[in-house]
């Protein structure tokens, strides 16, 4: 496949590098999407896609990025008031999109650098009826991964917190950071291609559960391309409610292989590895990592930039050799940079990157 050859390789967290093999799955003849070559496919992508999210439930597939997936949890789940709890960028947005449909929604904002903690969580319930809570699992703006698996339990343990829709986003978490639908008790986990999915940006993810299927069914006003009724109508059917992208579906089976072949615990252990050589670098440099160790994420290490170096700068080096990482979001735009370990890429790899960083340093006398 001709391809141009100003192969940049993406450290950036999300979209992240594919590889050719990849890029070359989705040049498959078209085949159209009620037909059985499509439905066969559908067929063999929902059993591995329910491995990578953990659940015996379903996972319903769209032709849109993970933002369409958020506005399909608002309009299914939300019945009538949501709590959100934010500690970046992305945690933010999702609160304007429960607003921007017509919910009322309570924002719980946290410092940006500091988890969402199941007690910051328990202290906005108590006293207090929602039916929704929602958060983001793998904060891509700052490089923080909220305890999941903690908050979930402690909103089960309160009474009635049986009934409530806890909904989570891992747009840069699921396939990289562990994530367990199932047994930690989530009703909806999102999440999108371009991440450590490892594929082209086009199509989102959603695991929903029984309780929130049967929710959404007395919920008005969920809309017409996200409402989870109709969707589950049709992946019963191995198909999509309209056309899906049928040439990312290609590159989605193939990629599922592939994390079939490594597992999840192996892809979580070399995430967590690139993470650690990562941290160790940036220490060992005089940097700082934003994150408290404990809540430093497997997919996206947000450094501080304790050294003040211009981000542009280090990325033009770095174009020098190809490569190119991220500057901070945001407000942190100049004060962090951001390294993405997430997808296909290893140790090697990273190594290969803070290599190219390291020169910069020494042309700029840091080290
Ligand atoms: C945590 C998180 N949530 C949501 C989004 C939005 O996802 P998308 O750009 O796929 O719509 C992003 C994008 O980077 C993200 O990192």
């Amino acid at each position: 496949m001709s391809k141009n050859n100003d192969h940049l390789r993406l450290f950036l967290p999300g979209p992240t590098e594919v590889s050719e093999e990849i890029l070359n799955a989705q040049t498959e003849w078209m085949v159209g999407h009620r037909m059985p070559e499509c439905i066969e496919l559908v067929g063999r992508i929902s059993p591995k896609l329910r491995k990578v999210f953990r659940t015996e439930s379903r996972v319903y597939i769209a032709a849109s990025s993970g933002t369409g997936m958020w506005e399909a949890a608002t309009r299914n789940c939300v019945r009538d008031r949501v709590v959100h709890f934010a500690n970046g960028s992305f945690g933010d947005r999702w609160g304007e999109v429960h607003a921007a449909n017509g919910k009322e929604v309570k924002v719980v904002t946290v410092e940006w650098g500091k988890p969402v903690t199941p007690e910051i969580v328990l202290e906005n319930l108590k006293g207090e009826s929602y039916d929704a809570v929602s958060f983001v699992h793998n904060e891509t703006s700052v490089g923080i991964t909220n305890p999941v698996k903690d908050i979930a339990a402690a909103i089960r343990s309160l009474p009635g917190g049986q009934d409530v829709t806890i909904m989570v986003d891992s747009v840069s978490g699921v396939s990289g950071a562990q994530i367990e639908f199932d047994e930690w008790d989530l009703d909806i986990l999102l999440t999108s291609s371009q991440k450590a999915f490892a594929l082209p940006a086009g199509l989102a993810f959603s695991a929903v559960s029984d309780r929130a299927l049967e929710k959404a069914k007395t919920v008005p006003n969920r809309g017409y391309y996200f409402d989870y009724v109709t969707m589950e109508k049709y992946i019963v059917k191995d198909q999509t409610p309209a056309t899906p992208a049928i040439s990312l579906l290609f590159a989605l089976d193939k990629q599922l292989d592939n994390m079939m072949a490594e597992t999840m615990e192996g892809r979580w252990d070399r995430h967590m590895a690139m993470r650690q050589v990562t941290m160790d670098w940036a220490k060992s440099r005089g940097f700082e990592m934003l994150a408290d160790e404990q809540y430093s994420s497997p997919t996206v290490s947000t450094v501080a930039n304790t050294h003040n170096i211009s981000i542009g700068e280090l990325n033009k080096h770095l174009r020098t050799k190809n490569m190119v990482l991220s500057n901070g979001y945001g407000k942190l735009k100049d004060k962090t940079f951001r390294i993405g370990h997430m997808g296909d890429w290893g140790v090697d790899d990273i190594k290969e990157l803070l290599a190219g960083v390291d020169e910069f340093l020494v042309q700029k006398g840091l080290l």
